[in-house]
């Protein structure tokens, strides 16, 4: 009798994760096999040396003896309270303690608000490229994304007029991820206040993903949107696991803001969805108000001199000397997202170039269309390794690029 499979949930089909997908699993069966494979696909600084600032590490040491039961759903009250102080002081309109949810990462988080949100059907404006989570989120809880474009010839900004020419009844959401992943995007004042209205015009819910907040470069601002939303309601998203360096703490926080009365309701969806999970890793909770009372740790990383600053300036000095590359440089967040000039690769493919990159010259990187964009001609790759390192990534890339280069023009006169 023919094994009977286990079935799985359809919703599934249209749910990918390229970011840990095939091509990470291919990296993993090169390494077995002995290779030493250069992996930029994950923005993981515990992974390149980075390590979580010591008073964020020695409050967490020093609480695990208060961190063996269960704690509120919504998270332990110092570090809500630490966040909503936070936010209040950027001049979020309704920020409180008890507005403030802590999930086990942005990740929970994204998927829990959405959760609590949708009906069948219901309609979520997200970027493209998009944080693919954003996407799978909207989907597995029956949501349907309408992507609202980010090209790279508007700098990665997105178009209020555009936006809102994509709304329905159906709309519920205007997702924004500022500063972007994969684009390294941060959006100007007045393009958020332009949001704003849309989202107040057409009564959606702004949430907005600011995990990045403060990594930024050349001088690029950061404008956090609940300040600018007021009264409209607005979530923010942040955590521990970049600005602090310490995604294996899985720490996210949301504060809700606008009028309250507005929010009740929500607050309440949120509140049971929290309560059926019970809480939060607590221990790592420990690390939240130390974090954001403490020092500030990444200024040195991103200024003149610093780490994070060399590494994208080799990225960006790689790129200028490409016979086939441009990119956007990035304002802020960990990722640079360039595109391949294509005119002299007639068949070129994002997934093609980056399975023949891990197989010709072991660097691992994201195709362009696993961030949910239509063209096929874009890679993202994480700006934390060393600099001399990030120089010899380009330099492998322009030889592999030069390989499809001249592949294609044999195919050319052949033809
Ligand atoms: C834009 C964005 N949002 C959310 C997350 C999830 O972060 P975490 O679950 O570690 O808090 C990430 C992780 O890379 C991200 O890039």
């Amino acid at each position: 009798m023919p094994q009977r499979t286990v079935p799985v949930s359809s919703r599934l089909g249209d749910v990918r994760y390229e970011i840990r997908g095939a091509l990470s699993r291919r990296a993993r069966e090169l390494e077995a096999e002995g290779r030493q494979i250069i992996r930029l696909n994950i923005g993981n600084p515990g992974l390149f040396g980075f390590s979580v600032p010591a008073h964020v590490r020695a409050a967490v040491e020093s609480h695990l003896d208060r961190s063996e039961a269960y704690c509120h759903q919504q998270g332990l009250q110092p570090a809500r309270e630490a966040i909503a102080e936070r936010e209040q002081a950027r001049g979020a309109f309704g920020a409180h303690a008890d507005n403030v949810f802590i999930g086990n990462g942005v990740s929970e988080l994204i998927d829990l608000t959405l959760r609590a949100l949708l009906n069948s059907g219901e309609e979520v404006l997200l970027p493209s490229p998009d944080y693919p989570l954003w996407s799978a989120a909207t989907v597995l809880n029956g949501g349907r994304p309408r992507y609202y474009p980010c090209p790279a010839s508007r700098g990665h900004l997105p178009d209020p007029d555009e936006i809102e020419a994509l709304i329905t009844p159906r709309t519920r959401a205007l997702v924004l991820v500022n500063p972007n992943n994969p684009t390294g995007a941060t959006y100007p004042r007045e393009l958020l206040q332009a949001l704003v209205q849309v989202a107040e015009r057409h009564r959606l819910l702004l949430l907005s993903d600011e995990i990045y907040d403060n990594i930024l470069y050349d001088g690029a601002e950061f404008h956090p949107l609940a300040a600018l939303a007021g009264e409209t309601p607005c979530i923010t998203y942040s955590g521990l696991s970049k600005m602090y360096r310490a995604c294996g703490y899985r720490v996210g926080w949301i504060s809700l803001s606008g009028t309250p009365s507005r929010l009740t309701e929500f607050r309440t969806a949120l509140d049971l969805l929290s309560a059926l999970r019970l809480c939060a890793n607590v221990p790592t909770q420990w690390g939240i108000a130390p974090a954001l009372d403490g020092p500030d740790t990444m200024a040195e990383l991103v200024g003149p001199g610093g780490r994070l600053h060399a590494t994208r300036q080799a990225m960006l000095d790689g790129v200028a000397q490409s016979e086939f590359l441009d990119v956007v440089a990035p304002q802020g967040a960990l990722y640079a997202f360039p595109a391949v000039r294509t005119e002299q690769m007639d068949a070129f493919d994002d997934e093609d170039f980056a399975l023949d990159l891990l197989q010709s010259e072991s660097v691992l990187v994201v195709p362009g269309t696993g961030f949910n964009i239509r063209e096929r001609n874009h890679f993202r790759l994480t700006l934390l390794p060393q600099a001399d390192e990030m120089a010899e990534v380009f330099l492998r890339i322009e030889r592999c690029l030069q390989r499809q280069a001249a592949r294609s023009g044999r195919a050319r006169h052949v033809a």
